[in-house]
């Protein structure tokens, strides 16, 4: 049986910035479904927030943890923001002396674009492909500093005894033989749950698997019903085209030829944070201002070919490969996808959970940082903040441990797991996981999607629970070993279909309107009975749920003007 000091689940910018904190001092392994350069991260396109100044200098880390509070519609725990707007500047900086390629201003600082609901140009960037230039940095370092990486590994299990991590159980894709793996502490680092709904930004390996592994080890997830919609995916794919463009200065337009972002948010129009414009563009889209009812326009063309050629190669190479677009000379149409989720693995600042030596960072994780509705560009941010602080404290935490992990824990999580999934390998059932996959994430984008109410949740609820028992009778096409994606995306299944009773659920709830919780009946936000966060634990019938108090220090909730 492998043993590693530290195991890290997940191969993107938390998890390698996790492994960089260890990594000179104790044994540390990477386990990823891809190669690390393959892992979400990558797709981060329009950039990520330090108040560095260099635009503006009367931005501040202040500033931005404030912007971060009131863009979370006060959910946020607020020393979570203060954490992430205050070591924001010194991660970026390490970020640039590491060699992440950042795009220059004419005095040679790095550049800095306004976002959504930041008051200054604060977002970083390089040109359009930040995630790629920052991931590459990330990887090329962990090659450096030798951390071992075992790809193709798709983890299953969370091995916990007496409340402490023992280790995990993977399943190897390329054998399709079950690896036990022994670690003193495991980091979760796997991203978000995206494609739980059928529009979505994210890459497929997005699914939730390492929140469902959490929470079926005991581990409860935080704020789930907050599921962020990107306001601007291109039609037909939902490929991401970045919030940096508005921040360039693009335009949205409806069928009518209206900005009308100007009814919406008349200060901050097209840069109000990802709720409110999402909100909006499907309001125009409903009420019959869309194009072809399906999607309005983001207009470049002012920003004329230069601009758009330096500073947004990316999304003009998407919308011609994609779309047969040109944004130099055409609008391009776009709708909201599902983008993020802000709940997540309940963690505190330092990533620790209530499971001795489980720690976790990044998308899977809520600190929580982004409370009801994450301000663009603080995604990457999170990553690389908290990545590193849940390093140190694996670090930590493995130093001081007194004794090892148990290895017969872990062999016998082994035993089970490899029972259950040869059970599901040999399947005699007559359902097929990609039918009901399919079912799932178009329920979950229909009926718990941008805007909510109790029956299509209670609709939505109802068909996740009988497509669970579906689940129960299933028959992969595929039966070999070697390469099974059928078994891969089928095990998977389960856990998403966890995951995404928890968002309904949690979503039916939470009886009021909140960042990108938008109930049409409960529209105001109830801070009497509502400031507080979700926990949802297991149980073999569904999640129970409970509270948790949200951490106000500073800044008192207001109403949210942009
Ligand atoms: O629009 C974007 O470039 C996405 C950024 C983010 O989600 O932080």
């Amino acid at each position: 049986m492998k043993h590693h000091q530290v195991i890290i689940v997940g191969g993107g910018l938390a998890g390698l910035r996790a492994a960089l904190e260890a990594v000179d001092e104790l044994d540390v392994a990477v386990l990823s479904q891809v190669h690390p350069v393959r892992s979400h991260s990558i797709a981060a396109q329009g950039g990520i927030n330090a108040a560095l100044a260099n635009v503006s200098d009367e931005d501040s880390w202040e500033r931005h943890a404030f912007d971060t509070i009131k863009g979370s519609d006060y959910l946020a725990d607020q020393p979570a923001a203060e954490i992430l707007a205050r070591e924001a500047i010194d991660r970026v900086y390490e970020s640039e002396h590491w060699g992440c390629p950042y795009s220059r201003l004419e005095n040679g600082k790095i550049a800095q674009r306004p976002f959504g609901g930041g008051g200054f140009p604060r977002t970083c960037y390089a040109s359009d492909r930040t995630g790629h230039a920052l991931l590459h940095t990330m990887y090329e370092r962990s090659v450096l500093k030798k951390v071992k990486v075992y790809e193709e590994r798709m983890v299953i299990e969370l091995v916990v005894e007496d409340g402490t991590c023992h280790g995990v159980v993977a399943l190897n894709l390329v054998t399709g033989e079950l690896e036990a793996y022994l670690a003193d502490a495991v980091i979760f680092t796997t991203g978000g749950a995206g494609r739980i709904y059928s529009k979505s930004t994210n890459a497929i390996i997005n699914t939730g698997s390492g929140m469902a592994v959490a929470y079926r080890a005991g581990v409860p997830l935080k704020d789930m019903e907050f599921i962020q919609f990107h306001p601007t995916s291109l039609y037909g794919t939902n490929i991401l085209m970045t919030e940096g463009a508005r921040g360039e200065g693009g335009y949205l337009i409806n069928s009518e030829g209206e900005r009308f972002m100007e009814k919406y948010a008349p200060s901050a129009m097209e840069l109000a944070p990802r709720d409110i414009v999402a909100r909006a563009i499907q309001t125009e889209i409903k009420e019959g201002r869309g194009f072809e009812g399906e999607y309005v326009h983001l207009d470049l063309r002012h920003l004329g070919a230069e601009k758009i050629m330096e500073r947004l190669p990316g999304i003009r190479e998407i919308a011609l490969d994609f779309a047969g677009i040109d944004p130099i000379t055409a609008p391009i149409p776009i709708q909201p996808a599902q983008h993020y989720t802000m709940g997540g693995i309940d963690c505190d600042v330092d990533g620790v959970t209530v499971v001795k030596g489980f720690f976790t960072a990044g998308e899977c994780a809520c600190v929580s940082a982004h409370g009801a509705n994450r301000l663009g560009g603080n995604s990457i941010l999170e990553t690389i903040v908290y990545g590193k602080r849940a390093g140190e404290a694996a670090l930590k935490y493995v130093k001081g441990r007194e004794s090892g992990p148990s290895r017969r824990a872990v062999e016998e999580a082994l035993e089970r797991c490899t029972e259950l999934v040869e059970g599901l390998r040999t399947a005699d059932g007559s359902e097929d996981p990609a039918a009901i996959r399919e079912e799932m994430t178009k329920v979950m984008f229909d009926k718990v999607g941008i805007f909510r109410d109790a029956e299509n949740l209670k609709a939505a609820i109802e068909t996740l629970v009988e497509l669970k028992e579906r689940y129960r009778n299933l028959r992969l096409s595929y039966r070999g070993k070697r390469y099974n994606l059928d078994l891969a995306r089928a095990w998977e299944l389960g856990g998403m279909l966890e995951v995404a009773e928890v968002i309904a659920r949690g979503a039916l709830l939470r009886e009021e309107s909140r960042g990108s919780h938008a109930r049409t009946d409960f529209t105001e936000r109830d801070d009497e009975n509502w400031l507080k966060h979700t926990l949802a634990y297991r149980t073999d019938d569904g999640p129970r749920f409970d509270f948790k108090e949200v951490i106000i220090t500073k800044y008192q909730p207001q109403a949210r003007r942009y």
